[in-house]
């Protein structure tokens, strides 16, 4: 007949109080939410539906990552050890092609004496057998990551080298060694552009896949320009992509043309005895003929360059 005698759950003064509390902020939880939410949906691509273009790719971004190497997605640095076991390990370990084996002080001791820079030098310019970068392009793994691996290899055969300096944030290892380079080519100094540019070359170049380099070192029959770029990548750009160790950089004007008064055989002289921190061959076993085509392809580079 009435209500009162319905059984309700609510006993006591306190319980009504705290379904009376609850009953309020449920829903202004509920509300907060759902504000949320749309404000979150808004903030990328405003004005469009919840699932713009922008959050899809976002969403998808990680992925696409792993498939397609994206070289200005920001990069987290491997560390030494992950990228020996990613790459140096295939020789380092077993020792193979006459490698310095891992762990063993014995082959290392006299690697390790050479100091630190020697052995980063040796490591991206290749050695012997070792393949520069241990074979991998700067796109994979930049030199600071070589320079780790090679810190935790020493370090596991005796040596106690600090960790090599991480490069500034967001730019390229190259920036800083550029800058001085710049300088030192006596120019009004290589405008932002140029420096943008030379590093677009450098690293689409370094984007080539790694099997149009492989026949360089070998094969003087192939069409020498072909040979010329080909060395140039597996081997030169090492430096001259980024203008390491104050290497004049691939394609900036200003930093060759001092080198450019020499006259051309004096220029392949230096490139196959060395000069300066350079390397004889850049380090490598090519031939004479595909060391000048690498020459002709940068020097044909620079003068492009300056147009
Ligand atoms: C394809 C086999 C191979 C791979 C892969 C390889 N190495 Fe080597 N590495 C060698 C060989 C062979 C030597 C000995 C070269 C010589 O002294 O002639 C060597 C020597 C070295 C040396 C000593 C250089 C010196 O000045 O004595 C360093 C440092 C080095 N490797 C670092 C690395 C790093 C770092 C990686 C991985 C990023 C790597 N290697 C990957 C084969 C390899
Ligand atoms: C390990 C780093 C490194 C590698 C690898 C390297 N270079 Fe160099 N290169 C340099 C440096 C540093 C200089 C500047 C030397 C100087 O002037 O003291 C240079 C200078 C040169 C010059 C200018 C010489 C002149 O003054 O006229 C030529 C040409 C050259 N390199 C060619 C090559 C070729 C070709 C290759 C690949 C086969 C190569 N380099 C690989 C570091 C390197």
């Amino acid at each position: 007949m009435s209500d009162e005698h319905h059984e309700s759950p609510i006993k006591t003064p306190g319980q009504l109080i705290a379904v009376a509390v609850a009953s309020f902020l449920l829903p202004i939880a509920a509300i907060v939410l759902v504000v949320q939410y749309v404000q979150n949906s808004n903030r990328i691509g405003a004005g469009t539906d919840a699932f713009s273009t922008e959050q899809v790719n976002q969403r998808l971004a990680p992925v696409a990552q792993l498939t397609v190497h994206d070289s200005s997605a920001p990069h987290v640095f491997k560390s030494g050890e992950d990228v020996f076991k990613a790459v140096c390990t295939t020789c380092h370990t077993a020792g193979a092609a006459g490698a310095p084996k891992f762990g063993d002080s014995t082959d290392w001791a006299p690697r390790i004496a050479q100091g630190y820079d020697t052995l980063l030098k040796n490591a991206l310019a290749g050695k012997g057998a070792m393949p520069p970068r241990g074979g991998t392009s700067p796109d994979d793994y930049s030199d600071y990551e070589i320079g780790r691996a090679i810190v935790y290899m020493a370090n596991h055969a005796g040596a106690q080298f600090p960790e090599p300096q991480a490069p500034a944030p967001g730019a390229p290892a190259a920036a800083a060694a550029a800058a001085p380079d710049a300088g030192a080519a006596g120019a009004t100094g290589a405008s932002g552009a140029q420096a943008d540019a030379a590093s677009a070359a450098a690293a689409a170049l370094a984007a080539l896949p790694a099997s149009s380099a492989a026949p360089a070192a070998g094969a003087n029959s192939a069409d020498a320009a072909q040979a010329g770029k080909a060395l140039y990548t597996s081997v030169c750009a090492t430096c001259h992509s980024v203008g390491l160790l104050g290497a004049p950089k691939f394609g900036d004007a200003a930093a060759w043309a001092p080198r450019l008064k020499d006259p051309i055989d004096t220029i392949y002289n230096y490139a196959l005895h060395g000069k300066g921190q350079m390397p004889a061959k850049g380090g490598s076993t090519a031939s004479d003929e595909d060391v000048k085509a690498a020459v002709d392809y940068m020097v044909n580079a620079a003068k492009n360059g300056s147009s």
